[in-house]
């Protein structure tokens, strides 16, 4: 995700003459859309209730963990790109992987959506079943399955899942002979922030070889499967594939099978989905017939930017040894060019790190772009200062940003917040150091369609 380049000076998050009681500060919902009521703009009302939640804690009389990391998560946004899918692939039916982001609230709106699920696990395939979803809107993608999983995948009916290799079908067939299987592809997702045909799919020679195998153990066969690699940066990945897909789709037909469904996978993200959309038509239109059911398993595309964190600063360290000329490349957050910075630099060490919410940094990559949620000393908002931020466990790796500037001097007990934390972030979050692996989710909605199906 490209870091944004917003300066956010914390008097631009007080909105004047908004009336709180029209902003939801809960999960349990009054039926109001907080964005017909405010006419705030989305991620406004997100950084007010934010703002709200963070004022409400005294970090120096609260008790243990009061002060801890919370999200804020706007249903709103999952719905727009929900709507937005359909608008651009509306061939295609989203299957969104749970592994991503699990948030029961993100799930029970995705299901009310009539979206399916991709489920890498029993736990995934067990949360999605209990909020009533059924198991034909189940595929369990993944291609290397533990073997009681997939007895308890034919116990409950889950029949549509993925494999890639021969040993998988000997399994599949001592364990689930009646599975619809969909045979997993390799791509070329060297251009991917995540790579993933490292480990799974396979090329297309042993594809035709595992299809004969398929069809001597008396398998069903009933589609291809990729994925172009998550966080994909090139669409031509999705021409290449589809190309491949229609490939094995032929020697499937000489093999005996008729296949019916093709799953393109993840991998699309907020910035570039109509590009990849475009792309993904076009090759679908050229390969594949439309009773051929297509379906894709996004993640991302769906989570990121619906969860804004906050977190505090617990401690600080003054080094203002630290180099005080800018780097072009360091400057997260603010426009360093513009405004006049200050001598003194400082290690800032908050609650939340790479080994919880931050594990997005490490698993997927990602630079989260800190900005500030709120500063007790106003005093010297115009002078940019430069920072260190870290996280709270004893161990070196646990950085969230090397190099920064944001304005003014901040202190303990402030607060920072991050966008775009929906995504590769709590799902793999541990208890390192033993700090919790969860954190308070104020869910909202700032879409009315969503509202209308969640209740808040
Ligand atoms: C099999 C499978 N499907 C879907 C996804 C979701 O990918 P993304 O979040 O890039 O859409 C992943 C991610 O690792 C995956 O492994």
């Amino acid at each position: 995700m490209a870091p944004s380049a917003i300066l956010l000076n914390p008097e631009d998050t007080i909105i004047e003459n908004y009336d709180k009681n029209n902003l939801l500060v809960s999960n349990h919902g009054d039926g109001k859309s907080i964005y017909a009521n405010t006419g705030l703009a989305p991620k406004e009302i997100v950084k007010q209730i934010l703002l709200e939640r963070a004022s409400r804690i005294d970090t120096d009389a609260c008790d243990p963990d009061e002060e801890n990391a919370f999200y804020v998560a706007d249903l709103g946004e999952v719905y727009r790109q929900h709507m937005r899918w359909k608008t651009n692939l509306p061939r295609v039916k989203p299957f969104y992987a749970v592994k991503c982001n699990p948030d029961e609230e993100v799930i029970k709106l995705l299901a009310a959506l009539g979206s399916g699920f991709d489920c890498a696990s029993k736990t995934e395939i067990d949360q999605v079943l209990g909020l009533g979803v059924d198991p034909s809107r189940i595929i369990y993608a993944q291609p290397c399955k533990t073997k009681s999983y997939l007895r308890h995948a034919a116990n409950v009916g889950v029949s549509q899942m993925t494999f890639d290799n021969a040993d998988e079908l000997y399994k599949i067939r001592s364990c689930y002979p009646n599975a619809e299987i969909v045979l997993r592809i390799l791509t070329d997702d060297s251009a991917s922030l995540c790579r993933l045909s490292t480990k799974f799919g396979a090329d297309l020679e042993t594809a035709a070889d595992l299809l004969r195998l398929a069809k001597e153990l008396d398998l069903n066969v009933v589609g291809v499967s990729f994925h172009v690699g998550s966080g994909a940066a090139d669409p031509s990945a999705f021409t290449k594939a589809v190309t491949d897909a229609k490939w094995v789709f032929d020697q499937a037909a000489t093999n005996g099978y008729d296949l019916k469904l093709l799953d393109v996978g993840g991998g699309f993200t907020d910035e570039t989905f109509e590009v990849f959309a475009a792309k993904l038509n076009d090759a679908l239109v050229d390969h594949f017939p439309p009773h051929v059911r297509v379906i894709a398993e996004p993640g991302r595309y769906y989570t990121a930017n619906a969860f804004t964190l906050a977190t505090n600063i617990i401690a600080r360290r003054d080094v203002s040894s630290l180099p005080s000329t800018p780097r072009s490349s360091d400057s997260y957050g603010s426009d360093v060019s513009a405004a006049s910075t200050s001598e003194k630099s400082y290690m800032l060490y908050l609650n939340d790190g790479v080994y919880g919410n931050f594990s997005n940094i490490i698993f997927d990559h990602q630079h989260p772009t800190a900005q500030v949620l709120h500063s007790n000393r106003a005093a010297d908002q115009d002078k940019l200062v430069e920072y260190s931020i870290w996280g709270p466990t004893c161990d070196g790796i646990d950085v969230i940003s090397e190099h920064c500037y944001l304005p003014g001097t901040l202190d303990i007990g402030d607060w920072l917040f991050f966008e775009n934390m929906g995504a590769y972030t709590k799902c793999s979050a541990t208890r390192f150091n033993g700090f919790k692996d969860t954190h308070e989710a104020i869910y909202i909605s700032s879409e009315p369609g969503a509202s209308a199906l969640l209740g808040y």
